[in-house]
């Protein structure tokens, strides 16, 4: 059957080799008789799954032992609330930056466990920057600064980490996780829904440093308790065993791609080739600025809503999919996520290409 390329923000394209390597284990898992969908989470068999995830992750991200990893459910937008209350502490409030709509919406829901601080907002220009972010930005007195690394919606990332001195970092990483090298030293927890970089939705990876962890409020539910999971292995009760095994398999292709390093130059490379011909096109226009651009989501605009609406149909008549803008920015959006090959880039160019010649 035909695949298309797929620009979705996620649930996103998966790489081949890891779909092809999943549908020959689908029936009967390396001899045990059965689909992994139907093993026990507690068997032996998924036991070796789930911790040769954990170790696989591990060894991409260069992972301290420090640290947990945690495999949730949930979704990134649970991680909003169980943030707060693991951390959020007797300090009482924490500072956010507002890079997008994602950013808000962790805002808005950190307000129901403790008191907010704004630090920096990007909102005057509709979120197509990431603001200066100086030490002097963020309460000392904060129970953590909250960022989201990369801003799916709007298209920028940051290009480096703010200091927070020992005010812990966490980053909302749903986009960009894997994506380029970050030092996970550098935070006090990492949180992303897999159903971009990692795998299919359902499955929920928090990272988190240990002595961060068991300072839950008062009354959280235990499945929001980070010890909980912790204790438990991320066993406490059934986890999504199927997206973890995928996750495992994509963690395992990435690694025979060469790791974080190799990815992230293929990402570069791929971001690279697109930017280039929106920055030399008279058609297309990018909406991020440039020096915080998105090496993962590319949002641009055409002239008029009638040729983007246009663009989009066409596009998906040529196989090239999913690239409606979202709603708050409007235009196409092209999510280039680590699973897409630079051949979909080149053929989404050469679609722009013919467009451009067509309606310029
Ligand atoms: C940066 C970011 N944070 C959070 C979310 C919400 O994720 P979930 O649907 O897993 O709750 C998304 C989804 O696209 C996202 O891009």
């Amino acid at each position: 059957m035909e695949r298309v390329y797929n620009f979705s923000a996620g649930p996103a394209t998966m790489p081949l080799p890891v779909l092809k390597k999943a549908r020959s284990e689908l029936l009967a898992h390396e001899g045990h008789g059965m689909s992994v969908m139907e093993m026990s989470h507690r068997s032996a068999m998924f036991e070796e799954i789930i911790s040769g995830a954990e170790e696989m992750l591990r060894r991409l991200m260069h992972i301290p032992d420090t640290y947990s990893v945690l495999f949730l459910q949930g979704g990134a937008s649970l991680q909003f609330a169980a943030v707060p209350m693991n951390l959020m502490g007797e300090k009482g409030r924490a500072d956010y930056v507002k890079t997008g709509v994602w950013a808000k919406k962790a805002i808005e829901q950190a307000k129901t466990y403790g008191e907010i601080n704004v630090a920096a907002s990007s909102e005057d220009r509709n979120f197509a920057y990431v603001p200066k972010l100086e030490k002097g930005a963020f309460d000392p007195g904060a129970a953590y600064v909250h960022i989201t690394t990369n801003n799916t919606i709007c298209g920028t990332r940051y290009t480096g980490l703010p200091d927070t001195g020992d005010v812990p970092l966490v980053a909302d990483a749903s986009s960009d996780i894997l994506a380029q090298e970050r030092d996970v030293g550098r935070f006090g927890l990492i949180y992303a829904g897999a159903q971009k970089n990692i795998g299919p939705a359902g499955l929920t990876i928090v990272i988190v440093r240990k002595d961060l962890i068991g300072n839950a409020m008062p009354k959280t539910p235990f499945m929001l308790d980070y010890a909980t999971h912790d204790k438990a292995g991320s066993l406490y009760n059934t986890p999504p065993t199927f997206a973890i095994y995928m996750a495992k398999l994509v963690f395992e292709w990435l690694d025979g791609l060469g790791g974080v390093t190799a990815i992230e130059q293929a990402n570069r490379h791929k971001a690279a080739l697109l930017y280039d011909f929106i920055d030399n096109s008279s058609l297309y226009t990018g909406t991020a600025d440039r020096q915080d651009r998105s090496l993962m989501c590319v949002p641009f605009l055409l002239p008029t809503k009638e040729l983007t609406e246009e663009f989009v149909s066409e596009a998906e008549k040529n196989g090239l999919v999913n690239l409606k803008g979202h709603r708050s920015v409007g235009g196409v959006r092209a999510c280039i996520y680590n699973a897409m090959p630079e051949e979909g880039v080149k053929a989404l160019i050469a679609f722009m290409q013919r467009f451009e010649s067509n309606n310029g």
